[in-house]
């Protein structure tokens, strides 16, 4: 260590006490706080997390069962409020959804990839973030927008099955995670920037942006931002990525502006390997072209490169992951897999070509969905939510901008709600305890894949309609049987989403 970085830890360890006995929640002894594990002083529950050496979902399901329903944790700085029983959330996020609908400050490295938290899923509840999802709304999940766009979905598909074909006559088997990421990363991207890459330009896209998600997923800084001036070199690995994503990202940018100023498409076409196929209007990015959210003016390079990677990064991993549970599912259980392909065969025939219609008017296909929706919620937590004043839940006091954290994947595992909660059984949608449940959770809190409340995410139905399309033309396509003498491991780890450690791999065989 060097001399510089010892003065800084004293000054830091200094101010660290005078803030733990003055200003923090725990320290200071504040009143009516949840109840929860005693922690360490100055550090709290941090360390103790932290030689768990297990993700933090992981201690969170634990310390439930402990101390209920609503319970505290100080994690450095950081005051979390966990909360996971459903009359909790739904009172929380539903009845007092406003003030539950901020997120807490964030870091200097999420800041750096927010651009100062211009992004809908990190924007404080206010202006901003009404402007971003308003835009996002009407410009890009409409439903006559998403009508316009089906043809990147039907191109995408396409090639995703062509894809599959080749892999299993190249290797004898497929793996479903990479290839459904590397098909709906090149949907969003589309989506976003209007145009066509190559299959290259899409690999390099998806993995920088897996590498900002990972970057900037919780770590110390986040809890003791005083001893920020300490993690240099963490700030500096995350200033490297950026410029490493902006590379990446604003050819695409600057492509987009000149077709979009009436450019010709080869002056657009930076690198030769990129198509403008969107009309005028219809991708993502020409509505942030002209959009002016007031305080922060005209968008930037910087701004539009983070808007759209906020769409690749939210829709991919997520939709891939429960594509990924579903099929595990159809592998291990073929009486599922062969009633779902019935049903694709008696909507399209063995050959029909399936479209979003169809798909949404098939019952069965939405039961196996919604079961993986409920049996493997893509993430445990929704995104961390913070109170805009200090207000009340569950008779305990939750202070203004702490972090609250959703713990959603309780409910369905709760016995109380979900009979055999850890059986995957598609039908409880169709004749069980899953008939009627709303996902939205208006009027109470069963499962909340998508959150629930000012938050819940905005692309719901494109999210659920990627799964959905990707399901029906796979299982439609192919017979997916396990791989002899390797069958799947369900075990699961957190990347992001909750995924299959071992990612899924399965033999198919044509129809
Ligand atoms: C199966 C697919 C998807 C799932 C399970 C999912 C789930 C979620 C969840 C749990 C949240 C956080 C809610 C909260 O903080 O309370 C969220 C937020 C968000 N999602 Fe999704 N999502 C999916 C697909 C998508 C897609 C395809 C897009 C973009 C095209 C998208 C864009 C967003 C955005 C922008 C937010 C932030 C909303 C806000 O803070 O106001 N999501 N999503």
């Amino acid at each position: 260590m060097e001399f510089i970085d010892l003065l800084l830890l004293f000054v830091t360890l200094f101010l660290a006490i005078i803030w733990f006995k003055y200003w923090s929640v725990t320290g200071g002894g504040q009143k009516n706080l949840p109840p929860g594990p005693p922690g360490w002083p100055i550090v709290g529950n941090l360390i103790q997390v932290v030689l768990q050496r297990r993700n933090f979902m992981y201690v969170v399901r634990d310390l439930r069962t402990k101390y209920g329903p609503i319970f505290t944790m100080q994690m450095g700085q950081r005051t979390l409020i966990i909360v996971t029983s459903s009359d909790l959330i739904h009172e929380a996020l539903v009845q007092k959804g406003p003030i539950f609908a901020s997120r807490p400050a964030d870091s200097p490295t999420r800041l750096l990839f927010s651009v100062g938290k211009c992004a809908i899923n990190s924007a404080e509840y206010g202006p901003l973030w009404r402007t971003l999802r308003r835009n996002f709304v009407t410009e890009l999940i409409n439903p006559a927008r998403i009508r316009q766009c089906s043809w990147i979905r039907e191109w995408a598909m396409d090639i995703h099955l062509k894809r599959l074909e080749k892999g299993a006559l190249e290797t004898g088997s497929v793996e479903v995670m990479s290839n459904c990421r590397l098909t709906i990363c090149s949907v969003l991207i589309c989506v976003c920037f209007g145009a066509r890459i190559s299959e290259a330009r899409i690999k390099e896209i998806e993995a920088v942006l897996k590498d900002v998600m990972l970057m900037t997923a919780p770590k110390l800084p986040d809890f003791l931002p005083i001893f920020t001036p300490l993690f240099r070199k963490q700030l500096k690995e995350a200033k490297e990525l950026r410029r490493k994503q902006m590379q990446c990202l604003v050819p695409l940018v600057r492509s987009r502006r000149v077709f979009v100023q009436g450019g010709r498409c080869e002056e657009s076409n930076i690198g030769g390997d990129m198509e403008m196929v969107s009309p005028i209007g219809a991708a993502y990015i020409d509505s942030l072209f002209g959009l002016e959210p007031a305080g922060r003016g005209r968008l930037g390079e910087e701004e539009l490169v983070t808007l759209c990677s906020e769409v690749i990064n939210a829709g991919t991993d997520t939709s891939a992951t429960t594509v990924e549970w579903a099929l595990l599912h159809l592998v291990l259980d073929q009486n599922i897999q062969q009633k779902l392909y019935e049903e694709i065969v008696n909507s399209v025939g063995k050959k029909g070509s399936i479209t979003e219609e169809n798909v949404e008017s098939m019952k069965y296909l939405g039961a196996v969905v919604k079961e993986t929706f409920r049996r493997h919620p893509p993430s445990h937590f929704v995104l961390s939510h913070a109170a805009t004043k200090e207000t009340e839940l569950g008779g305990y006091t939750i202070p203004a901008h702490a972090n609250v954290e959703f713990y959603t994947a309780w409910l369905t595992e709760d016995p109380s709600l979900w009979k055999d909660p850890g059986e995957f059984w598609p039908e409880r949608f169709l004749e069980g305890d899953g008939v009627g449940v709303d996902v939205t959770g208006a009027k109470g809190v069963k499962m909340m894949p998508f959150g629930v409340g000012r938050r819940i995410c905005p692309a719901m139905t494109l999210g659920t309609l990627h799964v959905y399309l990707l399901l029906a033309k796979m299982v439609q396509a192919f017979k997916w049987v396990p791989i002899k003498d390797s069958p799947p491991d369900p075990t699961e780890t957190f990347a992001f989403t909750v995924v299959m450690k071992t990612p899924l791999r399965a033999v198919i065989l044509p129809r």
